[in-house]
């Protein structure tokens, strides 16, 4: 399980990391965002309502989480 932030997607809105500055931050001066944590794994059922809540708020819906067997830890 990993999130990813689209960097083709993001615009720099910064609610991500304004709704969760322990998860998020801006990785460039544009204000582009990236997710601090290396991974979830399927036990982090708070983070990962934490970051669905997160990607919920993305204008441009670009954060997302990926499920697939070769995103596990
Ligand atoms: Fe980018 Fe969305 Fe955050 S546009 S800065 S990922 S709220």
């Amino acid at each position: 399980m990993k999130v990813l932030v689209d960097q083709d997607r993001c615009q720099g809105h910064g609610r991500c990391y304004a709704i969760e500055p322990d998860l998020f931050e801006p990785v460039d001066d544009d204000g582009h965002s990236g997710f601090l944590p290396d991974g979830l794994s399927a036990n982090d059922a708070d983070l990962l309502a934490r970051v669905a809540e997160v990607s919920a708020n993305c204008p441009e819906q670009a954060i997302t989480i990926d499920e697939s067997e070769s995103a596990q830890r």
